[in-house]
């Protein structure tokens, strides 16, 4: 039996807050995500994986009680300066998901922004399925959105090196970003480097490993972790998961 590689990695840099906010100023999933809030502000709502805080922060704006979980202490230093700066009071919490152990339960736990595919073993995503079960109050809501793993655009994609980013941070570096990528099969994981380019020169080859999620096992954990799946869909609209849909987006009690 071929050995499996064990050596999971995200490079710092992809993880780095300034980096990270520069690229990720996409907000096509915070209406989603707003819409499945209860309408009664006086609930409890848990981000696990908040990173910066880019969803959590419009919530908490919006008058909801949240608080925001996360590994990365820089990412989460970037969120408590972005709080401060808009005078909102969100509670930031370091931790890995795997593990997380509060006193508190909640009325609305998610995981967004494809989070779930830093979790490479299914010991992994388990251990954060109970983390959920554990800290979720009877009837709450769990949300989680991913990829649909798509073979075809694998493949082409594996042939290329190709630019994928370019913008200025706020800090004033020009990053330019090249992906190459290869998914191996026996752990699932597309090894997906990027090539950063900082002001006009090379900089350095950052891993951001993904496990792909099928649509048929996802739906059978969720399941076997003991959530009922109330709606699956393919998009932040709302179509209903099919052949083609980008995401597998979940809404689960
Ligand atoms: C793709 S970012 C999403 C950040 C944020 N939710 C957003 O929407 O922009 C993934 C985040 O997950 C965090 N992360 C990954 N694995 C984690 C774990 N096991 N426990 C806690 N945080 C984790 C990383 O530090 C990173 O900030």
């Amino acid at each position: 039996m071929t050995k499996m590689n064990r050596n999971y990695k995200v490079g710092d840099l992809i993880y780095d807050a300034v980096i990270y906010d520069g690229m990720n100023t996409s907000m096509d999933d915070l209406q989603f995500y707003k819409r499945w809030l209860p309408k009664n502000k006086a609930v409890r709502i848990l981000e696990l994986c908040c990173g910066t805080g880019r969803l959590t922060l419009p919530i908490a704006k919006d008058g909801y009680d949240i608080s925001g979980v996360d590994y990365t202490s820089s990412m989460l230093e970037q969120a408590k300066l972005k709080a401060c700066e808009g005078g909102l009071k969100v509670e930031f919490i370091e931790a890995d998901i795997r593990t997380l152990d509060l006193t508190e339960k909640y009325d609305l736990i998610f995981i967004p922004f494809n989070s779930i595919h830093h979790l490479y073993t299914n010991e992994d995503l388990f251990k954060a399925f109970n983390v959920v079960k554990n800290h979720l109050k009877e009837g709450g809501l769990f949300l989680l959105d991913c990829f649909n793993p798509n073979i075809r655009f694998i493949v082409e994609s594996e042939k290329e090196f190709k630019e994928i980013a370019e913008y200025a941070t706020s800090d004033g570096r020009k990053v330019l970003i090249k992906q190459a990528m290869r998914y191996e099969n026996n752990s699932q994981i597309n090894r997906i480097e990027w090539h950063y380019y900082i002001n006009g020169e090379f900089y350095s080859i950052e891993n951001l490993d993904m496990r792909m999620f099928f649509p048929q096992e996802l739906d059978s954990y969720l399941e076997r972790a003991g959530f009922t799946v109330i709606h699956k869909f393919g998009d932040f609209e709302e179509e209903a998961f099919c052949d083609n849909s980008e995401k597998q987006i979940f809404v689960c009690q």
